[in-house]
């Protein structure tokens, strides 16, 4: 009889999830296993719930390869580099919506913050690739992560040639949150993505992060373009997992985006 294993390889054998966790699908496929009647549905159930936690938001196959082939040869042209970045980040649906605020984005929420020196960038996508959008120190460390091998691949690279501190590994932030405290955690748009996946998986990782400061944000409409109603479902669910919490939180309320700064008491080692 074909079990977990099986599921896990039929699974990671199909071109489009074969760059994705093996913690994230075996934790899908577990499930999916459990409540669907044959090996083909649970299969088939798994991979759309992949695709809709990662898939969906890739516009276009992205050749990575290509891409920093370019990158290199234009790395000292400033102006350049920041419109390869633009158009690379209009390729991941989640940074292409954030492009018409990204000069407001990071300079509102993140001013005046002060003694940064790592950034964790969780379910980071490409926003990477907005790194010079963020008014932080030239040398933070800056540490990304993502449910996609090839993805983060691109983007320890990225940092690699642009020489900036940093590096990118893969995280299924449901089996496996961050232990290593932070100054600032960017975890954007993610929460709603993990709720999908596992119910209660949002608190639990607000439970595991260790971090001062903390830019939790909520889509303002759906991949699909719906938005009555969405920011506000969104806010009245994050206040109640962060209530009973000593955290200070600042609103920021964007067209396409609504996020939370976070003050936490803890300090980073
Ligand atoms: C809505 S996008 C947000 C991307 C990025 N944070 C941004 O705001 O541009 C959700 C991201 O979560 C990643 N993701 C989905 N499930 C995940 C999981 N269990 N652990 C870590 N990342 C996950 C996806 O690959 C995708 O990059």
């Amino acid at each position: 009889m074909p079990d977990l294993n099986d599921l896990i390889i039929v699974i990671a054998k199909s071109p489009k999830y074969q760059h994705i966790s093996p913690d994230l699908i075996r934790q899908i496929g577990a499930r999916e296993l459990m409540a669907r009647r044959s090996f083909k549905e649970a299969v088939k159930a798994a991979k759309n719930k992949l695709h809709q936690v990662g898939g969906a938001y890739f516009e276009s196959r992205i050749d990575f390869e290509e891409a920093l082939k370019q990158l290199a040869e234009i790395v000292d042209d400033e102006t350049a580099v920041r419109a390869w970045c633009l158009d690379l980040m209009r390729r991941h649906a989640s940074t292409k919506e954030r492009l018409p605020i990204l000069d407001e984005f990071y300079a509102t929420t993140l001013a005046g913050l002060t003694g940064v020196c790592r950034v964790l960038d969780l379910a980071c996508g490409l926003n990477p690739l907005a790194r010079s959008w963020m008014p932080l120190p030239a040398d933070v460390e800056y540490i990304a992560s993502d449910i996609y091998a090839d993805l983060v691949g691109f983007v320890r690279d990225f940092l690699g040639v642009m020489g900036m501190n940093g590096r990118a590994h893969v995280r299924d932030l449901i089996t496996n949150p961050p232990t290593e405290p932070a100054d600032l955690i960017l975890l954007l748009k993610t929460l709603p993505v993990l709720e999908q996946v596992k119910k209660g998986a949002a608190p639990r990782l607000l439970d595991a992060l260790k971090a001062r400061y903390l830019l939790i944000s909520f889509p303002a409409r759906s991949l699909g373009g719906r938005q009555k109603g969405m920011a506000q479902n969104y806010e009245a669910q994050f206040r109640a997992w962060v209530g009973g919490r000593p955290w200070r939180i600042q609103r920021f309320e964007f067209p396409t985006e609504l996020a939370f700064l976070v003050t936490t008491s803890q300090a980073c080692d």
